[in-house]
């Protein structure tokens, strides 16, 4: 075995994962460039990122663990720990914060019977305050993985919850 599939051992990522990110890596100039898209391609295969992905990203590119963990610990969409199924990201900003954001951060704290940075018993949401999601045209708003959902009310975000358990339970 290889040091590469040493670490990888709970197939963070796959075969093909590996060999395309180790190719690229070695085409371009600076690698450091692929440390986010690792990691993310991790956390999307494992919901979060272990510290055996920040090892495995950091061997593919020919860096240290700790210049993979710099990076991993200042972007808050990368998780270093386990989160539910659909992490919420809930815009702390000032447009937000003008249009309703408090009272939504509120409503959804009660609603989901958790405080930020905690998850919901069922193992579906977690609750994470965010700088600015670039939605302020839409504001209030959260971010669910990729996608970005605003303006809420708490009857819309309600709403959203309710479809989304439905979704993860389903
Ligand atoms: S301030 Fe909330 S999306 Fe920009």
């Amino acid at each position: 075995m290889n040091k590469i599939d040493d670490i990888n051992q709970i197939g963070l990522l796959d075969e093909n994962q590996i060999t395309e990110f180790s190719q690229h890596a070695g085409e371009i100039e600076h690698p450091r460039e692929l440390i986010i898209d690792i990691l993310r391609a991790v956390q999307l295969n494992h919901g979060w990122v272990p510290d055996e992905g920040v090892e495995l990203t950091a061997k593919i590119l020919g860096l240290t663990p700790i210049e993979v963990e710099e990076i991993a610990t200042f972007y808050d969409k990368i998780f270093r720990q386990p989160v539910g199924r659909y992490p919420i990201h809930i815009c702390d900003s000032v447009c937000c914060w003008s249009r309703g954001g408090e009272e939504l951060a509120e409503h959804l704290q009660q609603t989901l019977g958790v405080a930020f940075g905690q998850t919901t018993e069922d193992g579906l949401f977690t609750l994470l305050p965010s700088c600015c999601l670039g939605g302020c045209g839409r504001a209030p708003g959260v971010m669910i993985h990729q996608s970005f959902y605003g303006p809420l009310n708490p009857e819309t975000v309600d709403k959203l919850i309710a479809d989304l358990r439905q979704e993860g339970q389903g």
